[in-house]
């Protein structure tokens, strides 16, 4: 079955210079990664993005970790991969949430810890499932952001939007 996954390197993956590593696991997968950005985490995606583990005793210090204030490196790579079975077969490669219980040989295993407060330090975050797949892409990109339609669109006309754009160099245009 074709799907898609998202994909985020989060702050201690990119803090350790594993980008490169974690990117070469992950070709393994045969996957063609369709959209790929690098964010700066706000609190309010933050709490969406795991907005099912609210109640959890480590919920804010999940925020902290994944807005990168535990690791003085305030942003995420963030990618969606597509192909056929692309959960199940980046879950595989990333090895099981606790880092210890992970294979020693995923990227997990490989590059997670757990830190002295309880927080799993895994290096990435892949989509569970199909349900989770959806909603995390959307709170994630945006559609012109993704180079195919991976879920169904529509065009909005959208007026008195003011958006940032870059700036003209003095001698331009004359
Ligand atoms: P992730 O795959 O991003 O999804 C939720 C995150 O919460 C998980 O990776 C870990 O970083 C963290 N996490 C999940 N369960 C626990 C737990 N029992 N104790 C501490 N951290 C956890």
């Amino acid at each position: 079955m074709i799907q898609q996954t998202l994909v985020l390197i989060k702050p201690d993956g990119l803090k350790k210079s594993l980008t490169g590593n974690i990117l070469t696991r992950l070709s393994e997968t045969k996957l063609e990664i369709v959209a790929a950005k690098i964010i700066r985490v706000s609190r309010e995606l933050a709490i969406q993005h795991y907005w099912h583990l609210k109640e959890s005793p480590f919920f804010e210090e999940l925020i902290k970790y994944i807005q990168g204030e535990l690791h003085g490196r305030k942003k995420v790579l963030t990618m969606v991969y597509y192909g056929e079975d692309a959960i199940k077969r980046v879950r595989l490669l990333a090895g099981a949430t606790n880092p210890e219980e992970a294979d020693s040989i995923s990227i997990r295993g490989s590059f997670g810890r757990i830190t002295t407060k309880g927080i799993y330090e895994n290096v990435i975050h892949c989509s569970e499932n199909e349900y989770e797949a959806e909603r995390e892409i959307k709170l994630w990109f945006k559609p012109d952001n993704i180079i195919y339609d991976v879920y169904e669109t529509e065009v909005k006309e959208l007026k008195n939007i003011k958006t940032k754009v870059w700036k003209k160099n003095e001698n331009e245009n004359k």
